[in-house]
């Protein structure tokens, strides 16, 4: 009898240690934010970071195209954000997404970097995951800075070779 009950209280407590990490953990997006100072699409050794950018992660239900879930964040002083999100969302299709800039002479999204896609589950091949890392995005500079041109031509005959 006392064994019975002391089973199932172990089994109980197993049932609800087993659900709430999957229907309550909490994890985090991390990425960065950067202005492009040479509009070349990527980053380079003049790129730099942005604090204070509004980032969004936004996910939308498959069949209905629906937005199912949206919260945003800020980046720091190193350009990086860090954000909470709740539950899981491996059913949806997710995205960060650039918001906003504090600089107005860095502030148009790269059409080619303003998005990054994730995936939110809490299991990535079975295993506990509370970081998710997501790619950089990055703002345009209004124009580039004079530097650009030498070293582009570096960047560019370099990715030829
Ligand atoms: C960036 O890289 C180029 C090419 O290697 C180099 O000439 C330049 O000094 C670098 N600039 C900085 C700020 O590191
Ligand atoms: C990113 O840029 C593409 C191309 O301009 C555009 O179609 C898309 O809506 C943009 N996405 C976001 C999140 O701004």
């Amino acid at each position: 009898m006392a064994t019975r009950f002391v089973f199932l209280i172990a089994l109980s407590f197993s049932i609800i240690l087993s659900l709430v990490p999957v229907t309550t953990a909490k994890y985090h997006v991390k990425g960065c934010v950067y202005c492009d100072t040479c509009r070349a699409g990527f980053e380079t050794n003049v790129t730099t970071y942005i604090q204070g950018a509004r980032v969004g992660i936004r996910c939308i239900e498959r069949a209905s195209k629906k937005v199912v879930f949206y919260t945003e964040g800020e980046t720091d002083d190193k350009g990086t954000y860090h954000i909470e999100v709740e539950n899981d969302h491996h059913d949806n299709i997710c995205q960060t997404v650039l918001v906003s800039s504090p600089l107005n002479w860095c502030s148009t999204p790269d059409p080619g970097r303003n998005r990054s896609s994730i995936v939110l589950t809490h299991y990535k091949n079975g295993i506990l995951n509370y970081l998710h890392y997501a790619n950089s995005m990055g703002f345009l500079k209004d124009e580039p800075l004079p530097v650009c041109h030498h070293l582009l031509k570096y960047y560019l005959s370099d990715s030829d070779v």
